[in-house]
């Protein structure tokens, strides 16, 4: 009896120091690397890049390959009908940013999405072939390429004709995706697009792009006049005349990406090296990073309230700057030295209260001083210390619907980002005006926040999400938990996030992200909340002090860290 009460005794201590272990929180640690890595939206695109660092590619071989892996394996948000930009630090410390964003038709108007009052046609914007501005992504990767490009050209463009050629298996929920596509893809393409439309897809069946990857083999062997001229620019004016749009063979063959000077500032001891315009998102981090340089933030239970309650109110006044000043510098005088003064950012936090939240109807754009739900991002870090963060997109999830029949990819909706009617908001629900109207040519102004930090000169951090407006505050928040939370890379990107952005007048707040405490101090500063699903995903490479690298890929998605 005696034994059998030391044997339970015993077993009881055992269970105790057992559940006593597993509530101990492991610490969440992202995939740590030696020397390389890329982290992106989609695994077999992960892999695509780290196989090219392998053999000698360098971060830019790598991005420009798992840019192209991505618009066969992630077709909503990957592309070769879409934009975007990259950020680039080289292994001298030289910065680069390439503008590969896309423009306005040449015959694209003010008006051409109001009806004869001057109402908007709900959604002409957003699905359809008159919602796609003229491509840049292809003119972006070989403008890359040209520049600091170093392994053969094929060589990076091969893996994703394979991938479209010999197809790649789906998850489920990569099937689901397929299937609520569908509908819109029968609806707004011009010819069924049956790569897509085919079948009820389900787990595990295999996608195969024939068309994609014919197209994909003109690039390799072509570069730019594999998609601008020849069958691939006679496709897409074919599908555009049969579809009512308005890209022409003339668009296709004047679409230029264009290098420009990134925008840097400073934070404390670092250096962000990010997006300038015509993408806002550049701006929104270095505008809040300045105002916060001013105040001590903590995520220490007693005090987030505040540092969420400061945030929120950057962010107000941040979007409202956002809808009045912001576009295309090309067309528009983006006063961007006098947004980021410290003289201006201090003066339009004048009238924060600390204990009390500002109504965004009180809150117009500041005057300034001297007047004078789908994307995709990846960041690559190489062996020889060059960096490159890349925020690529169609707009919308599957952009316009519009498949070019006969070239196998789905175009942009990017025409959206315009602001099509002074005070409409776009599907984001961002605001714009005079600024970033419609005009032939112009670039649509875009929220991408591709970015690169360093510490004491050295590379510190890559990073950049999707999500549209939330963008520039994901980024934001990220780089805040590594620098003010002393969190990993996999941590900050694991952690919570919030949004707000001036109109609507709301903090949004991810599942799990709020809880009574915080809540309450909030309201009682006035604030009012919306709970939403994931915001953004993140994908990001630190720096470790050691020199490895360690990767925060978001969970919320199928991203993937691959490396050696
Ligand atoms: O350029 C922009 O800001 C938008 N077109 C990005 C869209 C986006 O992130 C959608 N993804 N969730």
């Amino acid at each position: 009896m005696n034994c059998l009460l030391k044997k339970l005794s015993l077993l009881v201590l055992i269970g105790l120091i057992l559940s006593c272990s597993a509530e101990k929180e492991e610490p969440v640690i992202g995939l740590i690397t030696e020397k390389a890595m890329v982290v992106s939206a989609h695994p077999l695109a992960s892999e695509v890049g780290s196989a090219i660092l392998k053999k000698g590619g360098n971060a830019i071989d790598a991005a420009i390959a798992v840019h192209f892996a991505l618009a066969v394996v992630y077709p909503e948000a990957g592309n070769i009908g879409g934009g975007g930009f990259f950020v680039i630090r080289d292994k001298d410390a030289n910065y680069h940013s390439l503008d590969f964003r896309e423009r306005g038709p040449l015959n694209s108007h003010q008006d051409m999405y109001l009806d004869e009052n001057g109402e908007v046609i709900e959604r002409k914007s957003i699905k359809g072939h008159l919602a796609s501005g003229v491509p840049g992504a292809v003119d972006g990767m070989v403008k890359a390429f040209d520049k600091l490009g170093s392994l053969p050209w094929t060589e990076l463009v091969q893996p994703a004709v394979d991938l479209a050629e010999n197809g790649f298996e789906l998850t489920a929920d990569e099937a689901a995706k397929f299937n609520r596509a569908v509908e819109n893809f029968q609806t707004y393409s011009s010819i069924d697009p049956v790569q897509f439309t085919g079948k009820t897809w389900k787990e595990g069946d295999v996608l195969v792009q024939s068309q994609l990857a014919e197209t994909l083999k003109l690039i390799r062997d072509n570069m730019r006049e594999g998609f601008y001229s020849g069958p691939t620019a006679a496709f897409i004016a074919a599908e555009m005349e049969r579809g009512g749009g308005i890209i022409t063979l003339e668009d296709l063959e004047k679409y230029e990406s264009t290098w420009r000077e990134p925008l840097i500032g400073n934070y404390k001891d670092y250096k962000i090296i990010t997006m300038g315009p015509p993408s806002s998102g550049g701006l929104i981090i270095l505008q809040m990073l300045g105002t916060m340089e001013e105040y001590q933030v903590s995520n220490d239970k007693g005090k987030y309230p505040d540092y969420i309650h400061l945030k929120t109110e950057m962010e107000r006044r941040v979007y409202a700057d956002r809808a009045a000043y912001m576009a295309d510098m090309d067309y528009y005088p983006v006063p961007v030295s006098d947004l980021l003064s410290k003289e201006y950012l201090k003066d339009r936090f004048l009238t924060f209260d600390p204990e009390r939240a500002t109504s965004s109807a009180s809150i117009q754009e500041g005057k300034l001083l001297s007047m004078s739900e789908e994307t995709t991002h990846f960041s690559v870090i190489d062996s020889m210390g060059n960096a490159v963060a890349c925020t690529t997109t169609l707009n919308g999830g599957m952009g316009s619907s519009v498949v070019v029949d006969g070239a196998g990819f789905i175009l942009n909706n990017e025409m959206d980002d315009f602001s099509i009617k002074p005070g409409h908001p776009n599907m984001f629900g961002v605001l714009g005006g005079e600024a970033n109207k419609i005009e032939p040519g112009k670039r649509m102004l875009s929220s991408m926040t591709p970015t690169i930090l360093e510490k004491g000169g050295e590379l510190f951090m890559v990073v950049g999400t999707p999500g549209g407006s939330t963008i520039p505050t994901s980024v934001f928040q990220v780089i805040v938990n590594v620098i003010e939370f002393d969190m990993g890379m996999q941590e900050a990107v694991n952690a919570k996030r919030f949004h707000s952005q001036w109109q609507p007048e709301v903090i949004s707040y991810e599942e799990g992200a709020m809880d009574e405490r915080l809540q309450s101090t909030l309201e009682a500063k006035g604030h009012v909340f919306v709970e939403r699903g994931g915001i953004g995903r993140v994908d990001a490479i630190l720096k470790l002090p050691d020199g490895t690298l360690e990767g925060g890929a978001d969970p919320r998605g199928m991203d993937t860290a691959a490396g050696f």
